[in-house]
């Protein structure tokens, strides 16, 4: 039995992203080996206290940069619309039953994709931000020390903010079936199109033809 499917990213896209999942566990496990001396063993993780404390700032930094490319290919498609609002004032119904929630149609990404998606981006700019005040090894010697424990206060609160969204974001690409194929394999079933992003899978099929894959992808 084949599935047709429908082309969502692009290898680059795919490329781009799990670079930038590979930026953010590195940088986070570093980040927490310096946060509190209870998690100062992960500095084993990355080579040690001294390769934690080199590595954490240049791993935020290719982090922000290649999200910023992923910022701008997928910005267009994170506008956000009246029907998101109306998305996530039903999310709640959907969690809790699935099977019987009416969600009202969206495109390429619904209004909680959408939410996560900027909370990304806000958190990054701020822990680039601040993160830079604090660098000891280049600029933290101009600036005042008052703004230097602002920006650590800052610095943990948006890290904070973009663990949460990451759980968010990879429970909901679990959660929902049919969506870790779009960024393993690039591609997902017109099933999963129709059901979940109906009028971005109207628009597709207006654009390209499906092709045929083995049914074993999910
Ligand atoms: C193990 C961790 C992760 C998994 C399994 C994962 C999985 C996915 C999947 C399946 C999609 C496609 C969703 C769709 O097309 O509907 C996606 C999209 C995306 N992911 Fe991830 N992701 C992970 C971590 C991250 C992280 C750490 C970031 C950024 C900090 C990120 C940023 C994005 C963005 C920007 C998109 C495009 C969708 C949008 O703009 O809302 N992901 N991810």
């Amino acid at each position: 039995m084949r599935k047709l499917h429908l082309q969502r990213y692009t290898p680059g896209q795919r490329s781009n992203h799990w670079a930038v999942v590979i930026c953010f566990v590195l940088a986070g496990i570093s980040g927490f080996a310096l946060f509190h001396p209870a998690l100062f063993w992960l500095t084993s993780l990355v080579g040690g206290p001294q390769w934690a404390r080199i590595l954490h700032p240049y791993l935020g930094i290719a982090m922000f940069v290649l999200f910023l490319l992923m910022f701008l290919m997928f910005v267009g498609a994170n506008i956000w619309r009246r029907e998101d609002s109306e998305w996530l004032g039903s999310a709640g119904k959907l969690v809790s039953n699935p099977n019987q929630a009416r969600m009202p149609a969206v495109g390429k990404y619904n209004g909680g994709q959408k939410l996560v998606f900027w909370i990304f981006t806000w958190s990054l700019v701020l822990l680039l931000g601040s993160g830079l005040l604090f660098w000891q090894a280049w600029f933290a010697d101009s600036v005042p020390i008052w703004l230097q424990r602002i920006a650590v206060v800052v610095h943990a609160v948006s890290a904070f903010a973009l663990i949460l969204a990451a759980i968010v974001h990879i429970y909901a690409a679990i959660w929902v079936k049919g969506t870790l194929h779009a960024m393993v394999r690039g591609t997902v079933s017109t099933g999963w199109a129709k059901h979940h992003h109906p009028l971005w899978y109207r628009e597709q099929m207006q654009r390209q033809t499906p092709t045929a894959q083995p049914t074993d992808a999910a």
